[in-house]
């Protein structure tokens, strides 16, 4: 696939490498400077290149938005027009003041773009893992029990493109059913956020398993 990447820090530029040494066709955008993109696509190998948005959005077979909510708007307009392409976020919502995460029962980030990119496909993926853990996962592949990584989306086109990078990056897709139920995946990313850089001295949180059908 060719696969654009819409935000190159530390979930885009692992993930886009990644992709790309699992044989797809990354162009990677969206960082403060063109040599920071420009590094990235050189260290991914042949299969790589660096761009614009506009250039990551063109012939693109799927998209992976990875910025900071507060740049959302600015790299999908920067993007153009990606009607009917699967976009993947892990980007997550932010309060108002940008300055904490935003989790509720009735909304999600992922729903959230959904209404801004409205021609677009999106399937939330990727969100729940910190970035640090994706090249452990990669290189484990082919002789470790798979880690499951669940995602999830409106559109089944769009989310089997997104179950084929997420098992190329290493783990086992879990389709946890429509885009709604991002508003029950992305508190697993400050969950594991919590966990992963806060440890004991992080706040306390709670989370309730229940069963949907
Ligand atoms: N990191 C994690 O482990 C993790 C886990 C789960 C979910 N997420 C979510 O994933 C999203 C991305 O997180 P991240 O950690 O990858 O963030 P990040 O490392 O800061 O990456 C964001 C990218 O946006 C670029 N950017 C920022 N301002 C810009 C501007 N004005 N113009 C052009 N480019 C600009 C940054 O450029 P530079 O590279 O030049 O800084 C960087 O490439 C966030 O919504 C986060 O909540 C992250």
């Amino acid at each position: 696939m060719r696969v654009g990447i819409l935000g190159s820090g530390l979930m885009g530029g692992k993930l886009g490498t990644l992709f790309a040494r699992a044989g797809h066709e990354v162009v990677f955008s969206y960082a403060r400077s063109k040599q920071k993109v420009e590094r990235l696509a050189r260290e991914a190998g042949s299969k790589a290149l660096a761009g614009t948005p506009a250039d990551a959005a063109r012939d693109a077979d799927a998209l992976l938005l990875a910025v900071h909510w507060l740049r959302v708007d600015d790299v999908l307009q920067q993007a153009g027009d990606m009607s009917g392409k699967p976009i993947i976020t892990c980007s997550l919502p932010m309060n108002a003041d940008n300055t904490g995460l935003v989790v509720a029962h009735t909304s999600s980030g992922a729903e959230a773009l959904a209404k801004k990119a409205r021609r677009t496909k999106v399937v939330s993926a990727f969100g729940t893992v910190p970035s640090e853990v994706f090249f452990g996962v990669f290189e484990a592949r082919r002789n470790a029990r798979r880690p499951s990584m669940a995602y999830c989306g409106d559109d089944d086109r769009a989310k089997a493109v997104a179950a084929t990078l997420i098992r190329d990056v290493g783990f086992d897709p879990v389709d946890a059913g429509p885009l709604r139920i991002a508003r029950y995946l992305e508190p697993f990313a400050l969950l594991m956020g919590q966990l992963a850089y806060e440890g004991e001295d992080g706040a306390e949180l709670a989370y309730r398993f229940e069963r949907f059908r």
